[in-house]
């Protein structure tokens, strides 16, 4: 056997070492990088030198240079977005994964790889209790899950339209009509456009106070007709009517395809699951596993309840491809190489265990109603029903809550962006993290409330 590489257990050590110091400092730096920090980064730009530098030395540079101009989000005051931080199960399975740098393209590839993806992706499957056939990819994140399901929605009703639409594209192809909520999320529109779908040639439908789709307001439907519905709105976390709005599809021979990238998890925790149930009766679905799962970056995941349309729409075939019964990674996802991140997934569910992802569900939407009684008592507007995990914030008019919002930002003690909705200027915070606690958000209403001092402050000088 080759030997081992006695070098590799001191760089490997060293980094160990590295990334324990940035997690222990991380809760005490601020959220967001210094402007000098961030200034920094500048010394990266460098011929890239004649000649080689060892490891260790490369690692030194990225430790020095990279970790002071990171965005803390691993600490539980990042509200930004809607970004998980990773469990430290994910990272030490991240680590694993890199030192056996497996690709999960073919099973033979890497065993491993494809035995964990497909367990990852049976588990996600019972947690969000969809049917145990359904075919199932691990792609990079909700993009990717949403361009999959959809790639699967393509196939299957262009092929019962007599078209094979991966060998003829769609040139010439039946018309296909696609059916939005107004308040879709842009990356469902992108994938639409990878797709040769469209981002504009899409029908919205009108949304209520909350963005949930108004089920009366659907057009007439067909069987080339993609109803692309909502798990969990960006903003205000809302779900769209699902079981009215599968039914009406379903009646028409339809497709319902489901963006859940984050809220679709409410599944896991008895408490919020009568939220997703209705979402059920969907042929497609996306989700992450980088958002509320707190897998590490990256991690989606598209299921499709017809196996053989994800199959049809993702493999290819050549001769030196192996054929065969088993299940082959890359014959269900967009990519052929790919890291093994179906591992990731794995790892952060078995640390979990069932019980472990619905306390990460109740205690994120516990956080995030604390937040919204918090702000109230505080004198400030929340626009939204805090049904989950998202909270949207008004601290009065435009100019007072974007100063605000920077106020926050630059104080450093959490981080929290800003939005439109429904014509109101607001903050939104998203409690997605493991790592949240109870002192985090009194910490964070704390500095928020100083914000809004500021910001109103500012507005009567
Ligand atoms: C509802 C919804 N869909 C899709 C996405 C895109 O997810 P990703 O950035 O993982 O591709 C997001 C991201 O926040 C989202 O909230």
């Amino acid at each position: 056997m080759a030997s081992s590489h006695p070098a590799d257990v001191d760089l490997l050590s060293d980094v160990a070492r590295r990334a324990a110091a940035y997690l222990d400092r991380a809760p005490h730096r601020a959220v967001a990088p210094s402007a000098s920090a961030v200034d920094a980064l500048g010394e990266l730009d460098e011929p890239l030198p004649d000649a080689p530098s060892e490891p260790q030395r490369v690692l030194q540079i990225l430790d020095r240079i990279g970790s002071p101009a990171t965005v803390v989000t691993t600490a539980g005051r990042y509200f930004g977005f809607v970004n998980g931080g990773a469990l430290p199960a994910s990272v030490a399975a991240s680590w694993m994964v890199s030192a056996w740098d497996q690709n999960a393209c073919l099973r033979v590839m890497s065993p491993a790889a494809a035995a964990f993806e497909d367990v990852a992706l049976g588990w996600v499957r019972d947690m969000l209790e969809l049917p145990s056939g359904c075919g199932g990819a691990v792609v990079t994140g909700a993009t990717m899950a949403n361009f999959t399901g959809l790639a699967a929605a393509r196939h299957a009703l262009l092929e019962r339209a007599g078209w094979d639409v991966e060998r003829k594209g769609l040139f010439g192809a039946p018309p296909l009509t696609v059916v939005v909520g107004d308040e879709v999320h842009v990356s469902l529109l992108k994938a639409l456009g990878m797709l040769g779908l469209g981002r504009e040639r899409v029908h919205r439908v009108a949304v209520d106070d909350q963005g949930r789709m108004r089920a009366e307001q659907l057009p007439a439907l067909d069987d080339r007709t993609i109803v692309c519905i909502q798990a969990g709105n960006v903003n205000s976390g809302a779900f769209d009517p699902a079981v009215e709005l599968c039914a009406l599809a379903r009646a028409a021979g339809a497709w319902v395809h489901v963006d859940g990238a984050f809220g679709l998890w409410a599944a896991a925790s008895p408490r919020y699951r009568h939220l997703a149930s209705g979402f059920t009766g969907a042929d497609s679905w996306a989700t992450d596993g980088h958002k509320w799962p707190n897998v590490g970056y990256d991690c989606g995941i598209a299921l499709v309840r017809n196996p053989r349309a994800l199959h049809a729409a993702m493999a290819i075939s050549s001769a030196y491809l192996p054929s065969g019964q088993d299940r082959q990674p890359s014959e269900f996802s967009p990519e052929m190489s790919r890291r093994a991140r179906g591992i990731e997934l794995w790892a952060a569910l078995r640390s979990l265990g069932r019980a472990g992802l619905a306390d990460l569900i109740d205690r994120s939407c516990a956080h995030a109603r604390r937040f919204a009684e918090g702000l109230r008592e505080r004198g400030c507007d929340i626009l939204n029903d805090v049904v989950i995990n998202q909270v949207l914030v008004s601290f009065g008019s435009p100019a007072v809550t974007r100063a605000a919002i920077e106020y926050v930002q630059r104080d450093g003690t959490c981080w929290c962006g800003g939005t439109e909705w429904q014509g109101r200027t607001a903050m939104r915070i998203s409690v997605s993290s493991w790592a949240t606690t109870a002192d985090d958000v009194e910490l964070s209403l704390s500095a928020i409330g100083r914000a809004f001092d500021r910001a109103r402050g500012g507005e009567r000088e």
